[in-house]
């Protein structure tokens, strides 16, 4: 086949043609059922995967906590089968000291920097070129990484790293093919100080080793953005046979309490959709500067400390991140655009998940507040906006700034649609075979809704008119046909609420057997011009301020700003000192920005910005320093 006639198609499944090792038999099957569509291309890598194979990584590194460097080497091993002249890879903001291929010495250059993307390293490559290895080292504003001071840490003894490679950060630790649909495999020799353990997104250590070097593999190919590294003080416990729990030594005890349902849930994910693939599952609990809620990085799931809450209220956060190791690890959303195949349809599974290990009335209350987050989505955005279409057009901007809830909740109730109208008989044997058939492999946007209709719709006229698909993908805002939940259990808590809001007192309601989800209902649906005298009550009956449920305390910050509850402002500040997750960081600055209260938003911000990961602290330069 010719370059040229494979670079038009083979965007669309580089992975394929990337992780196989495949021959130009193979390589047409799998660009049959690739349709040609011309906005298909990743525009979020500089990578020529799609004409140079890379197929395997050996990363050599050493980790240096005094210069808050990474340093080593990355040797990839390519096919250079389409005889090209260069190969490319995405670097961001590293150094890049010297390049060989296949054992001899070669001149690279470091390309202009591109807006978001960084510098491509171009290195020159001949037909024979089995191995390019590169020497390079993390710069300064490495913006996957985040160094924690001891201090930083619950232990205050050592200090701690992780990463955050996902959407496009990788490229900021490793110099690499940084697109979704570029699959690979790795092996990883990291060199830590001594006493610290090292964990990846490939199998791991469960002890402490002696000699500092740390050796791990990930014999199945996956793509940039799950590579991931944690150094730390770090233990291991186990739950089960295949699922255990890493922490620092001072939550570990908790974090296992917490999560010990961990092994049933990998089970009944696998009732569902077809069994894991990925050998072990482990959950790492970080310290709280970790950025987001949790990162499915396969193998080792990363997960905020904030999910800890003491009575098991929190873990759908570990449903979640276990269903991507079907939607999205195992079948990859080929790019950032097609972003909602990642994360509606895990939080579709997720929901699955969590209704076959409780009851239908706890999903649906998670689906309730989930189409909450939806609506405040599509406010915020407008809803003619581009972004509150399914599939993205993320063209020239960041990543980050394109990917919001809209693919999280309107992709789960599109999804949620299609069950309501086929069955979910149906629906979920659809599901099975989508996953086995796309193992391994990307898709994108276009592929999936032709898959879909082969398999389960059929061309089934009537579905089709009450589906409207389009008007989901590719039109704004929330459709007219979309399913909302029964309510039962919110209504309940509605009554309450207008009894408490029409005089009762708040020990008088009803409230004994309230779940985590029923007092986020209730403090949501509260009224922004809540007295201060109303406040007091609350607090005094139900202990807002100092809950250590994160989720319940976010909501209650953000009320305690807007009306100048200012008994809670302690409890604010030192929320905001250690906790850097930014779905709860990001509202409660936003509530100080918005109600006239800036001078407190920037002096807090400015004793804790150093607390925050480069991402969190992107966002809040933003709100906060108007940067
Ligand atoms: N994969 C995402 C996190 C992510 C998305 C990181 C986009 C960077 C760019 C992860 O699975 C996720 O969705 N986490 C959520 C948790 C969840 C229960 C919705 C979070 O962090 O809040
Ligand atoms: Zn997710």
């Amino acid at each position: 086949m010719k370059v040229s006639s494979l670079i038009l198609v083979a965007s669309l499944s580089c992975s394929m043609i990337a992780c196989e090792n495949i021959n130009e038999t193979s390589e047409k099957k799998n660009l049959q059922h690739s349709p040609v569509i011309s906005n298909q291309k990743d525009l979020h890598t500089q990578c020529n995967a799609d004409s140079v194979l890379v197929n395997h990584l050996d990363l050599d590194i050493k980790v240096d906590f005094n210069q808050h460097k990474i340093s080593g080497n990355a040797l990839w091993k390519i096919d250079n089968k389409f005889h090209q002249k260069e190969l490319h890879l995405d670097t961001y903001n590293l150094s890049i000291d010297s390049v060989f291929t296949n054992g001899k010495k070669v001149t690279f250059v470091l390309d202009k920097f591109v807006n978001h993307l960084g510098q491509a390293l171009v290195i020159p490559i001949e037909d024979n070129t089995k191995e390019v290895n590169i020497y390079y080292s993390t710069g300064q504003h490495a913006r996957a990484l985040q160094w924690l001071t001891p201090q930083q840490t619950l232990g205050k003894t050592q200090p701690f790293l992780y990463t955050q490679s996902e959407s496009i950060y990788a490229r900021s630790w490793i110099p690499c093919p940084d697109g979704p649909g570029i699959r690979f495999t790795y092996n990883a020799r990291v060199q830590v100080p001594k006493g610290l353990m090292a964990l990846m997104s490939a199998d791991n250590p469960q002890q402490l080793n002696d000699s500092n070097v740390y050796h791990f593999t990930m014999g199945q190919p996956i793509p940039a953005y799950l590579m991931a590294l944690a150094v730390g003080d770090i233990q291991f416990k186990k739950i089960d046979n295949r699922t255990g729990v890493y922490a620092e030594p001072n939550m570990i005890d908790k974090a296992a309490d917490e999560l010990s349902d961990m092994g049933k849930m990998v089970n009944v994910a696998e009732s569902l959709y077809g069994p894991y693939r990925w050998g072990r599952y482990d959950v790492i609990v970080l310290p709280p500067g970790f950025p987001i809620g949790g990162m499915e990085n396969p193998k080792l799931t990363f997960a905020t400390p904030t999910i800890i809450a003491g009575d098991k209220s929190l873990v759908n956060l570990i449903a979640h991140e276990l269903a991507h190791n079907w939607s999205g690890n195992l079948v990859t959303n080929a790019t950032w655009n097609d972003f909602w195949l990642n994360e509606g349809f895990t939080v579709y599974f997720e929901r699955r998940i969590s209704e076959a290990m409780n009851d239908k009335s706890y999903a649906d209350m998670l689906w309730e507040l989930g189409y909450q987050d939806l609506e405040a989505t599509v406010n915020d955005l407008g809803k003619e906006s581009n972004d509150t279409k399914l599939k993205l057009d993320l063209t020239d901007r960041d990543p980050d700034d394109g990917l919001t809830d809209i693919a999280y909740e309107k992709g789960a109730l599109f999804l949620r649609l299609i069950e309501e109208n086929v069955g979910r008989a149906k629906m979920d044997t659809f599901l099975k075979n989508y996953f086995a058939t796309y193992a391994f492999k990307t898709i994108n946007t276009e592929e999936f809704l032709q898959y879909l209709n082969k398999h389960l719709i059929k061309d089934n006229l009537q579905i089709k008119k009450s589906l409207n698909i389009d008007t989901w993908v590719y039109g704004t805002g929330i459709p007219s046909n979309a399913p909302r939940v029964p309510l039962d259990r919110f209504n309940k808590v509605s009554i309450e609420l207008d009894s408490f809001l029409s005089g009762k007192a708040p020990q008088q309601l009803n409230t004994k057997k309230w779940m985590t989800y029923e007092w986020m209902y209730f403090l949501r649906k509260m009224p922004e011009s809540l007295s201060k005298e109303k406040m007091v009550m609350l607090d005094k009956a139900f202990h807002f301020t100092s809950s250590d449920n994160s989720e319940i305390a976010c909501i209650w910050f953000v009320q305690a700003i807007k009306t100048n509850y200012t008994a809670t402002f302690p409890a604010i500040d030192k929320f905001l000192s250690s906790v850097g997750r930014r779905k709860f960081i990001e509202p409660i600055y936003e509530a100080m920005m918005k109600s006239g209260k800036e001078k407190m938003a920037i002096s807090i911000y400015d004793k804790y910005r150093q607390n925050y990961h480069p991402l969190a602290q992107m966002t809040l330069d933003k709100l906060v320093l108007k940067k």
